[in-house]
């Protein structure tokens, strides 16, 4: 059944638990995104980005949900817009079943530059005074994605450079937190701690000083009843980098955010965990070694069936290590 991020973040902040976000734009990735969330009882949000929604259709992707609802109807699953970048796109999200929308303030309009807290805070509020309203939830940000390394954003929204950021751009300050949830009435906040978007998120095995877990703990001592949101939350495993490039590819080696650091964010109140790169490596992995070992081979679903199973493998083992399998 559908729910919304707000009644499954409470359940999950009564438990302990995290979610896995993971980003969907077709049919075969609900398909093992949902089976894999009901083989292992676990709740899951499924979100979809601008360009998700432009790829596949509005009108196709809220028949898609409907029928993984319908087709596993004892997985709780919330419908969620991954970085609206204004009113009418949360608002048309909502229209088309979404029972939960982000609202990202931390950049303007275009998504490329940063914004003025103003801004944001005035944006967020006006969001979630509506979506509210009609009972869907909202996910505001505070701080911009992007690497404490390079001051680069990575692919906020995959549109583009945002030009080199500062460090206290780069980290979520607490006290601004505490006064932007109290603002907005977010339902959840999305921090920036040194992640983004991506495959290139760290050059090296992240510490504290290019991954700042120290800043999610010091937001949650000042707001220990907010759910907070991990961005640029995939692992970029070595198995899939290898995998990729053991079958043509040639992905630069690189690192992601181990998923011991994310286990320790859900300590410390992270409840909503975005995850997309990895789910596109797991796929793009097992196409290319489908067309590596059998070249002559031209029926997608040979492609599709091991894509689908290596990204229903690849969520098992999130809903389990996240502590979220069992809690459906
Ligand atoms: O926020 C980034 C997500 O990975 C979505 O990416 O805009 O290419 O669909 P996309
Ligand atoms: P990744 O690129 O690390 O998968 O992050 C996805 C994300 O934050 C979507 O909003
Ligand atoms: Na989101
Ligand atoms: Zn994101």
């Amino acid at each position: 059944a559908l729910i919304t991020l707000r009644q499954l973040l409470d359940h999950a902040a009564e438990n302990g638990y995290g979610v896995p976000a993971f980003n969907i734009n077709n049919m075969e990735q609900g398909l093992a995104i949902v089976k894999a969330a009901a083989a292992c009882d676990a709740p899951v949000i499924l979100q979809a980005s601008r360009g998700a929604r432009s790829y596949a259709g509005d009108i196709m992707l809220r028949h898609m949900v409907q029928a993984l609802a319908e087709m596993f109807p004892d997985t709780h699953m919330v419908m969620h817009q991954d970085h609206g970048n204004n009113e009418a796109t949360c608002f048309s999200a909502i229209r088309h079943g979404f029972t939960s929308v982000m609202m990202d303030g931390s950049l303007e309009e275009d998504m490329k530059t940063p914004a003025s807290y103003d801004y944001n805070v005035d944006i967020t509020r006006r969001v979630t005074e509506t979506a509210h309203a009609v009972g869907a939830s909202v996910e505001g940000e505070l701080g911009v994605l992007g690497s404490l390394e390079t001051g680069e954003a990575g692919e906020e929204d995959g549109s583009g450079a945002v030009g080199k950021l500062s460090h206290d751009q780069l980290l979520t300050d607490p006290d601004q937190a505490v006064d932007f949830v109290a603002r907005t009435k977010c339902d959840a906040l999305a921090i920036a701690c040194g992640t983004s978007h991506g495959a290139y998120k760290f050059s090296r095995k992240p510490d504290g000083d290019i991954l700042s877990m120290e800043t999610i703990r010091q937001i949650n001592q000042k707001l220990p009843n907010t759910h907070l949101v991990m961005h640029g939350s995939s692992s970029v495993p070595q198995a899939l980098q290898d995998l990729i490039n053991a079958n043509g590819g040639q992905m630069p080696q690189t690192y992601g955010v181990p998923v011991e650091e994310i286990e320790r964010g859900i300590s410390m109140g992270v409840r909503k965990v975005n995850i997309d790169t990895d789910c596109r490596m797991a796929m793009a992995g097992q196409f290319r070694k489908i067309a590596t070992s059998n070249p002559a081979e031209f029926d997608p679903r040979k492609f599709l069936i091991p894509a689908m199973k290596e990204l229903e493998d690849l969520c098992r083992d999130r809903f389990e290590r996240f502590g979220t399998a069992g809690q459906a």
